[in-house]
């Protein structure tokens, strides 16, 4: 069975039809830039006219860039401050007229990832952390292959300031960072997080894992990988937790889930 994935980032919004068996894309991905400000009606309008593109009339996985709990958004630390508290899931059912399973963008990533990117050859498969450097930092947790949902670790403090303002993608470019100062920012990240959780694989993902020049920068004691599934690894995520929502009903991912 085919979902349709939409993958909503600070930048742009994403879809594209999935192939949930194999996780691959089963025609080209679409893509419109984020309306800005970033309000739930003109971000729902974007989502319909994602799904509009592909005709489609059933069941959508769809990401968002916060914490996402059986469909209302929570926070906002990069998007329109109107999606704190707020029902996405009921906006975007409304807007697309189809069923939606809203989960958190990391999340859904790391779900991607896990089941058929960096982490499933991988031998380590005890406690996998999948970030991604973007706009934000993203996180997700795998304890044997189980997410634990809404982790949010982008948002610890490092030198006195959120890590996301010192390690993301966005502040590399914002403050013009060569790549070897940035990998020292992001490997002092990863010390970090090995200290508190003592994880066996780091999987680094968002637009800088193509810079594998980078990861030769980083040394934490963990296996550290650049993630497989591009950006292709949200719209995949989502299309995959909406289908495990069909199978029980409507896990939507922001309970702990079972995805290998
Ligand atoms: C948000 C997370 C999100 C991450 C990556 C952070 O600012 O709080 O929910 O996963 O950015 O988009």
């Amino acid at each position: 069975m085919d979902i349709l994935g939409i993958d909503i980032g600070g930048s742009g919004i994403k879809g594209a039809p999935v192939n949930v068996k194999k996780g691959t894309l089963t025609a080209q991905r679409f893509r419109i830039a984020t309306p800005q400000p970033s309000t739930p009606e003109a971000v729902g309008d974007v989502v319909a006219d994602v799904a509009a593109h592909f005709a489609w009339t059933g069941p959508i996985g769809c990401t968002f860039p916060a914490v996402v709990k059986d469909g209302v958004t929570y926070t906002a630390a990069n998007v329109d401050q109107a999606w704190i508290g707020f029902d996405g899931r009921k906006l975007l059912e409304r807007k697309t007229e189809c069923p939606v399973t809203l989960i958190n963008d990391a999340d859904a990533a790391g779900i991607a990832e896990v089941r058929f990117g960096a982490g499933r050859t991988h031998r380590k498969r005890g406690v996998i952390f999948v970030l991604t450097f973007g706009t934000g930092i993203g996180s997700a947790i795998f304890v044997q292959g189980v997410l634990l949902p809404n982790s949010e670790l982008g948002h610890i403090e490092m030198n006195g300031i959120e890590a996301e303002e010192y390690a993301s993608d966005r502040i590399r470019q914002e403050q013009r960072l060569s790549w070897k100062e940035w990998a020292a920012r992001v490997n002092e990240y990863l010390h970090l997080l090995a200290a508190l959780f003592t994880p066996d694989l780091f999987i680094v993902g968002g637009g800088a894992s193509k810079k594998t020049k980078f990861l030769r920068h980083l040394g934490a004691q963990a296996d550290i990988v650049p993630a497989q599934m591009r950006n292709e690894a949200g719209i995949v995520g989502a299309a995959l937790v909406a289908q495990t929502a069909i199978k029980e009903s409507r896990n939507d991912g922001s309970k702990p889930l079972e995805i290998t």
